[in-house]
């Protein structure tokens, strides 16, 4: 488990939701125009609020009805599925990408959520918070489980093929290299 590290306050992390948009912004940098993408855990949207402007295919997934809802009226033009991202309802290599945002931390059974994401595509990226900021953010959610450490995400990426890591002082992109 992280440690909590009680002298960074929280405004001082939500000063860093810059950190955030950026990392956001560079996930949408690499989906290219016309890819069928799959938005695990998309929430409240605020990773596929940066692929709108692309001429992508993108499906928006999620267990709670009540942010998916809420997101669909501010963005109509996507595709919206409620579902459990450890079982996909979707056929075998069906997406060029599967992008989450802050989705594996939340999900005591992230592996099975990263197995579905390689039988539905050969391509993944996984944005997630880290250090201060996931445990805060654990804290203030009250979320209790064990969430996984970035090393282990990456480790389980690597059973599917070359992965990447790009580590930022809150933000860790793991991706699949192809
Ligand atoms: C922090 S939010 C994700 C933020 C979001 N990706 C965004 O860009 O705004 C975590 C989301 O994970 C969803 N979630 C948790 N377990 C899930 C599961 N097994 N399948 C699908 N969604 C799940 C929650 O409903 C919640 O909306």
């Amino acid at each position: 488990m992280l440690q909590e590290d009680n002298n960074i306050p929280f405004f001082e992390l939500l000063g860093n939701l810059q950190a955030r948009e950026d990392a956001l912004k560079k996930i949408a940098g690499k989906i290219n125009d016309k890819e069928r993408v799959l938005d695990l855990a998309t929430g409240s949207g605020y990773l596929v609020r940066n692929l709108i402007d692309k001429d992508a295919f993108v499906v928006c997934l999620d267990m709670d009805v009540g942010p998916l809802i809420k997101t669909k009226k501010e963005l109509p033009d996507l595709h919206f599925v409620v579902a459990d991202a450890r079982n996909l309802p979707f056929k075998n290599t069906s997406f060029d990408y599967v992008v989450t945002w802050s989705a594996l931390v939340h999900i005591e059974d992230w592996k099975d959520v990263v197995r579905e994401s390689f039988r539905v595509s050969n391509k993944m990226l996984t944005a997630e918070p880290h250090g201060a900021y996931c445990v805060r953010a654990f804290r203030d959610f009250r979320c209790m489980h064990n969430h996984p450490e970035v090393k282990e995400i990456k480790k389980e990426f690597e059973t599917y093929g070359r992965t990447s890591v790009e580590s930022g002082e809150f933000i860790t992109i793991i991706s699949t290299e192809n």
